[in-house]
């Protein structure tokens, strides 16, 4: 068939490194006509040579209008996104809608709003193609491994994992030394961060991942506060869906409360856990019991 033409939105540390691959590839059934970042637009009908493409991005050449073809994508369309932009993410469901094939760098489509991620993959059921294997581990075989098993029959119990590589190299050999902002601009330069650093800082990164993979293995995520013999802590959990903590709907809250007395099975309270009525009826119900 003819070549796939690809729309390329991004051309920074990942697009770059994209154009890069492309160049040295030279793969005749992938045409780049489209180039997209936040002050340059690239097109071509004709296609658009990788290396050129970077070229021109070095130079900090602005398009010139005379080679610009207008984003008109139609149906077997590559778009790919290395972007972290929340209005193209938004974008990603119109463009399967189109039946355009959608290769994704940026988290913020599946790890972003439910309704969202929803609807990628019920696109993707009814056989659109959306690769995300960029959005968590950076390709690491992640989704795929639990894609298989899942496909295989197996049911997922639990996921644990270290998933910033920003946190992971800012964390590992730090001796307390050196300014951790020195640090911090080191991961930048490296590569390793976000757009915006302050999403790897401050774990937001990792969430928007355990939100992807906790979607892909069916599991229900709760924020749950704890309080053990190991301390008390409260964070995101990716749960399995008859976990007791999973049950409640809604604004319910759900508690378990193991004792002496309730020591194999804890005891559960549920019900709503926010809200004028209720929390004016135990304001009423204290003072009622003032009164006694
Ligand atoms: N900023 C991310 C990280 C990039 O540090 O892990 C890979 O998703």
């Amino acid at each position: 068939g003819p070549p796939r033409r690809i729309a390329l939105f991004g051309a920074g540390t990942v697009g770059r490194a994209l154009l890069e691959r492309l160049a040295g590839l030279d793969e005749p059934r992938l045409r780049l006509c489209w180039l997209a970042n936040s002050r340059r637009r690239v097109g071509s009908p004709d296609g658009i040579a990788p290396a050129e493409a970077l070229a021109r991005l070095q130079q900090g050449e602005p398009h010139d209008g005379s080679g610009w073809l207008p984003f008109a994508p139609a149906p077997g369309d590559i778009v790919v996104d290395a972007t972290a932009s929340e209005d193209l993410a938004a974008w990603h469901p119109r463009w399967l809608r189109q039946g355009l094939a959608v290769v994704s760098a940026n988290k913020l489509a599946l790890g972003g709003p439910l309704a969202r991620a929803r609807e990628i993959q019920q696109r993707v059921a009814a056989g659109g193609f959306y690769g995300d294997a960029a959005t968590v581990g950076a390709g690491l075989p992640l989704l795929r491994c639990l894609r298989e098993l899942r496909a295989g029959g197996d049911r997922i119990a639990g996921i644990a994992g270290v998933l910033s590589g920003t946190l992971a190299w800012l964390l590992d050999g730090y001796d307390g030394r050196d300014a951790f902002s020195a640090r911090v601009r080191e991961a930048v330069a490296r590569g390793y961060a976000e757009p915006d650093p302050r999403v790897d800082l401050t774990g937001e990164d990792v969430r928007r991942k355990l939100l992807i993979l906790a979607r892909c293995a069916g599991r229900v995520l709760r924020y749950v506060a704890r309080l053990d013999e190991r301390g008390a802590r409260a964070g995101l959990e990716a749960l399995a869906a008859d976990d007791a903590l999973a049950l409640g709907r809604g604004n319910d809250n759900r508690v378990a409360i193991w004792s002496c007395r309730y020591r194999e099975r804890p005891l559960q309270i549920q019900g709503p856990g926010a809200g004028a009525g209720v929390t004016a009826a135990a304001l009423l119900d204290d003072l009622l019991r003032c009164l006694r």
